[in-house]
């Protein structure tokens, strides 16, 4: 029987943090399996593409049950943005639909925030995340007039794991955990799932 793209996902990834679950390896044999996964948008199940009026939205697609990885489903109205916000591990975005910009930020001796570049993600790309390099960004829909939809990989339940947010002028730090705006996941064994 035909194999649904998530799971073919799901499953190459978690052999490949059994095989060796370091950074560089993930950023690059990972990356090439979000970018097989990616490639075609047409397996995302419409329930995990809606976007609210307010908020961008973070839906669970997958958790690893030892929490070594994560696939949530980022979905991003038009004019919506994350606040300046960290990680705490690797993160892979690997953008589905429409178009994100990602903007990066080094914090100053004063403890306040500099721009320090931006990439623009369109369909088929793959941008990353690390506590070792760059862990500090603002995502932004980058369109006017249309949806974006990004799928993103981190290593850990990224809803679960405690981070933080920024004031870009005064460097204030404020903790929080993202939680998931669905309350059910995709059922990663059917294969009948038709696009939007
Ligand atoms: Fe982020």
């Amino acid at each position: 029987m035909h194999e649904g793209k998530l799971l073919t996902f799901v499953k190459s990834l978690a052999m490949l943090l059994e095989t060796d679950p370091n950074e560089e390896l993930i950023f690059s044999q990972g990356r090439v399996l979000l970018e097989n996964l990616i490639k075609v948008d047409d397996w995302l199940p419409p329930e995990f593409c809606k976007p609210h009026p307010q908020y961008y939205q973070q839906y669970l697609l997958y958790a690893d049950p030892l929490d070594r990885f994560s696939v949530v489903s980022f979905v991003w109205g038009p004019g919506q943005k994350t606040p300046l916000h960290n990680h705490t591990v690797w993160g892979m975005v690997g953008q589905l639909r429409g178009q994100e910009r990602s903007s990066n930020y080094c914090q100053q001796s004063d403890g306040s925030f500099k721009a320090d570049g931006s990439v623009v993600c369109k369909p088929g790309q793959v941008a990353t995340v690390s506590p070792q390099t760059h862990d500090i960004h603002m995502v932004e829909n980058d369109l006017e007039d249309q949806i974006s939809i990004s799928i993103h990989v981190y290593g850990g339940n990224i809803g679960r794991i405690e981070r933080a947010v920024f004031d870009p002028i005064t460097g204030t730090e404020k903790l929080f955990i993202s939680g998931y705006a669905n309350t059910v996941t995709p059922n990663l064994w059917n294969t009948t799932v038709s696009p939007t």
